[in-house]
């Protein structure tokens, strides 16, 4: 009986650190779930192959019914969003943000995601020790932070676009196929006059193999002394953040140092 419970729980475990990017967050005001961000299909479970079409929105991120029920939140450049976690960023791992302009004519709610994509945002470590490793900046004392927010570029040219959170679990990336990506597709409509050219771009899927040293990487032994992330460079400032912007409390940027 107990040793069956213990199995029962260890089964049921790993679920509870599983988690969505559920809504939306504009400056500083959090929308309701799933109103601005595409439904997923699969409850709270991560996409573990980085070739998978699921990899672009989540699970059912791209279907009608997902992208119909979808409002799409007109903001200016240089606005802060972001995002609330259900639950929390449970896993040691880097946070990124992709984004992906819908050709015109095509309104964001009907945009599959198949053309470049930009990151835009990188929340990485916040501490790197020579004994214990890596720390996350998105999980501060082993506890996922629940929201954070970033700066849309002043330059992002006006128009529809799909803005992609990703977080990326690496308790498991010893192994090829072992890391955990958590993605949703928030719809945004982008104002103003912005000139620049966000690059490099990339094809989702196609811009992880899954083999990368930031996604095929133990972790905890040895201590990694380093951690490069995957994919393009950030745009435009090609830094990294190293500590969270939470929402509510005023940004201290985006390109901050390690602790
Ligand atoms: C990963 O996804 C690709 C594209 O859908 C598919 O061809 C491949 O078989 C998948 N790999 C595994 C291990 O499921
Ligand atoms: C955002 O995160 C901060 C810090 O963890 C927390 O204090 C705050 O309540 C969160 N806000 C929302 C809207 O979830």
């Amino acid at each position: 009986m107990k040793s069956s419970l213990l199995v029962a729980l260890a089964a049921v475990a790993p679920a509870f650190a599983h988690y969505n990017f559920e809504s939306l967050i504009v400056n500083g005001q959090s929308t309701g779930p799933y109103e601005y961000v595409r439904r997923v299909k699969n409850s709270n479970s991560p996409v573990e192959n980085a070739s998978s079409p699921n990899m672009i929105c989540n699970v059912g991120g791209n279907d009608a019914d997902s992208r119909a029920a979808t409002k799409t939140y007109t903001v200016a450049p240089g606005a802060q969003i972001g995002f609330n976690v259900n639950a929390n960023l449970g896993h040691p791992g880097p946070l990124y943000v992709y984004m992906s302009k819908a050709p015109s004519g095509v309104s964001a709610s009907d945009y599959l995601g198949d053309g470049e994509w930009f990151k835009v945002y990188a929340l990485t470590t916040d501490r790197i020790d020579p004994n214990t490793g890596l720390s996350w900046a998105s999980f501060p004392n082993s506890q996922g932070i629940t929201n954070f927010s970033f700066t849309l570029p002043q330059n992002l040219p006006a128009g529809d676009y799909l803005v992609r959170p990703e977080h990326i679990g690496l308790h498991g990336a010893g192994t090829f196929g072992g890391a955990q990506f958590y993605m949703g597709c928030a719809q945004i409509r982008v104002t103003g006059n912005g000139n620049g050219t966000p690059s490099p771009t990339v094809r989702i899927p196609g811009f992880y193999t899954g083999r990368e040293a930031g996604i095929l990487i133990n972790i905890y032994w040895p201590p990694p002394q380093s951690y490069g992330s995957p994919g393009p460079a950030v745009w435009p400032g090609q830094c990294e953040d190293h500590t969270p912007n939470p929402a509510g409390r005023t940004s201290d940027g985006d390109c901050t140092p390690m602790r």
